[in-house]
C-alpha cells in the first residue's frame, strides 16, 4: 500500500474511507438537521421574546475560567477537553454554557441585568452512553445581576414554557436549594461527617469523594450508594433566614403561574457553583438514567471567582440531544418536511432551470433543480425525492414555444402548459 501526501493509504481511498465521527460524536444530517434548526429557532423565539439576547463567545477559554467554576466534579476534573495550542497557552474546549458567558460579563461590564441565551457545543470527555456524548449541545439562558427570586421563576417557566412548545407532556420539575454559600459551606461540613460514619456502607467508587467533594455522593446513581444516604441530611434543614426567604418566594412565584414542581433536597446538581436555587426537568419518557432534560439554577458567587464584583446570576442549559430523544419517545416535534416548493426539471440544456429557479428564489419562492443534464427520468425521481409540490418542467418543444409545463407532484391537478412569463404569478396564487 502506498501513502498519499495527507497521510491516507491508497487502499483505504479506494474502499470507502478509513475515518469515522469521533466516538461520542454523531453527524447531524438533513433531514433531522431541519429539526434543529427548528428546535433553536423556537427557543430563541422564546428567549428573545423574554429579553435575552443572543451571546457567541469562544468555543475554548483558558483553562482557568473553568477551573474557577469549581474543582470539585467530574466535568472540571476529568473531563475537559484541554489542550496547549502552538504558544504554548493552557486552553480548554467548553464543557459547558456558564463559565464563559460569566468570564464575557467581567470582561465587558454591561449593564445589569443582563440577559444572554446561547445554543453551543459543549465538550465532556465521558463515557459515552444513549443520550450522552463526548460532543453534545445546549440551549440555554444566563441571567446576571439581580438576586429577585422573581427572576428564578422568570428563568424556569421559560425552559418550562418551550417544553410546553415543544408538545412534551411528560415532563417533571424538581427544585431544590443549596442556601447563601455559607449555608452551602455549613451543609458540607454536616454531610461529609454523617458519610464518615458510614464510609463502609458507601459503593467503593464513591468512598473516596467523601473527604473533599462530600456533595458528589449524593449524585451518585449506584444502588449501594443510594441507599446508604436515604437519611442523610437534608440541606434544606439548615438554611439560613434569607436564604428560607428566597426559597419561598420562588416557591410561591411558581405556584401563582401554575408551574407544578416537587422539592427535591437531595438535588445537588453536578456543578459546584450553585447557591440558592437548583432545578432539573427530567423526562418521564426517557430511561432514568439519562433523564434530565435540562438544569440549572443560581450561581451567586461565579462572578466573583472569575474576577469581577460580587454579582448574582442564574440560568439554566439544555441538551438539544436529549430533548430531541425525549420527543421521539413522546411522538411530538416531528422532522420538518424538506423546504423546497418547486423542483425545475430542465431537458433542454439547463439554462433554463438556472434562469428559474433564481428568478423564483428571488421571489421567495423555495426551489431547487436538477443537474449534470440528466434524462426527464431520472430529473423526475429527484423532484419526487426534493419533497417539492411542483414541478416545472421544460423540454425542447417548451423551450422553442417560451413555455413551461406546471405538474402537481402529488397528483391533484394534473398538469398545464403555460407562458413562461405567466409561471411566477401562477406559482404565487398556487403557494
Ligand atoms: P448540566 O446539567 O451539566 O448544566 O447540563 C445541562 C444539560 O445538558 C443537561 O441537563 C443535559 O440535558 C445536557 N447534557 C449535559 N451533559 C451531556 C452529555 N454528555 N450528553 C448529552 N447531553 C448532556 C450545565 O451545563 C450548566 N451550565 C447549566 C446552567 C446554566 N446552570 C446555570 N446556568
Amino acid at each position: 500500500m502506498t501513502e498519499s501526501a495527507s497521510g491516507e493509504t491508497e487502499q483505504a481511498a479506494l474502499h470507502g474511507s478509513p475515518f469515522k465521527a469521533p466516538t461520542g460524536t454523531r453527524d447531524v444530517l438533513p433531514p433531522e438537521s431541519g429539526r434543529w434548526v427548528a428546535f433553536v429557532s423556537l427557543f430563541a423565539e422564546h428567549a428573545t421574546r423574554a429579553g435575552y439576547g443572543l451571546i457567541h463567545s469562544p468555543m475554548f477559554e483558558e483553562i482557568g475560567v473553568f477551573r474557577r467554576m469549581g474543582e470539585g466534579t467530574d466535568v472540571v476534573r476529568k473531563e475537559m477537553y484541554d489542550f496547549l495550542d502552538k504558544g504554548n497557552r493552557h486552553l480548554a474546549l467548553r464543557p459547558e454554557g456558564t463559565a464563559s458567558v460569566v468570564r464575557a460579563f467581567v470582561q465587558h461590564r454591561p449593564p445589569t441585568p443582563w440577559k444572554t441565551w446561547y445554543a453551543t457545543p459543549s465538550f465532556r470527555y465521558e463515557r459515552p452512553q444513549a443520550g450522552r456524548y463526548r460532543q453534545h449541545h445546549q440551549v440555554g439562558v444566563e441571567a446576571i445581576g439581580s438576586a429577585d427570586p422573581d427572576l428564578d421563576v422568570e428563568v424556569i417557566a421559560l425552559l418550562s414554557d418551550f417544553y410546553v412548545a415543544l408538545g412534551l407532556r411528560q415532563v417533571e420539575l424538581v427544585i431544590n436549594s443549596m442556601g447563601t454559600p455559607a449555608d452551602r459551606r455549613a451543609y458540607v461540613e454536616r454531610l461529609r461527617s454523617f458519610l464518615v460514619d458510614r464510609l463502609g456502607e458507601l459503593a467503593p467508587e464513591d468512598r473516596e469523594k467523601v473527604e473533599a467533594h462530600p456533595m458528589r455522593v449524593l449524585d451518585s446513581k449506584r444502588a449501594q450508594t443510594v441507599a446508604a444516604v436515604a437519611d442523610a441530611p437534608s440541606i434544606l434543614d439548615g438554611l439560613s433566614d434569607e436564604a428560607v426567604a428566597h426559597f419561598d418566594r420562588v416557591r410561591s412565584g411558581l405556584d401563582s403561574i401554575g408551574i407544578g414542581y416537587r422539592v427535591e433536597p437531595r438535588l445537588v446538581r453536578g456543578l459546584d457553583y450553585y447557591t440558592h436555587t437548583t432545578f432539573e426537568f427530567r423526562s418521564g419518557a426517557l430511561d432514568a438514567a439519562q433523564n434530565t432534560i435540562g438544569g440549572g439554577g443560581r450561581y451567586d458567587g461565579l462572578v466573583e471567582a472569575l474576577g469581577g464584583p460580587p454579582t448574582p446570576g442564574i440560568g439554566f442549559g439544555s441538551g438539544i440531544e436529549r430533548v430531541l430523544l425525549t420527543c421521539d419517545a413522546e411522538g411530538v416535534f416531528d422532522v420538518p418536511p424538506a423546504g423546497i416548493d418547486v423542483f425545475v426539471v430542465d431537458v433542454a440544456g439547463g439554462e433554463h432551470a438556472r434562469a428559474i429557479t433564481l428568478e423564483l428564489r428571488r421571489a421567495g419562492i423555495r426551489a431547487d433543480r436538477g443537474f449534470d443534464r440528466r434524462s426527464m427520468k431520472s430529473q423526475m425521481k429527484s423532484a419526487d425525492r426534493s419533497g417539492a409540490v411542483w414541478a416545472v418542467i421544460i423540454g425542447d418543444d417548451e423551450a422553442a414555444t417560451g413555455t413551461v409545463i406546471l405538474r402537481d407532484l402529488r397528483g391533484e391537478h394534473g398538469q398545464e402548459r403555460l407562458a413562461r412569463t405567466e409561471l411566477l404569478d401562477r406559482l404565487h396564487k398556487l403557494l
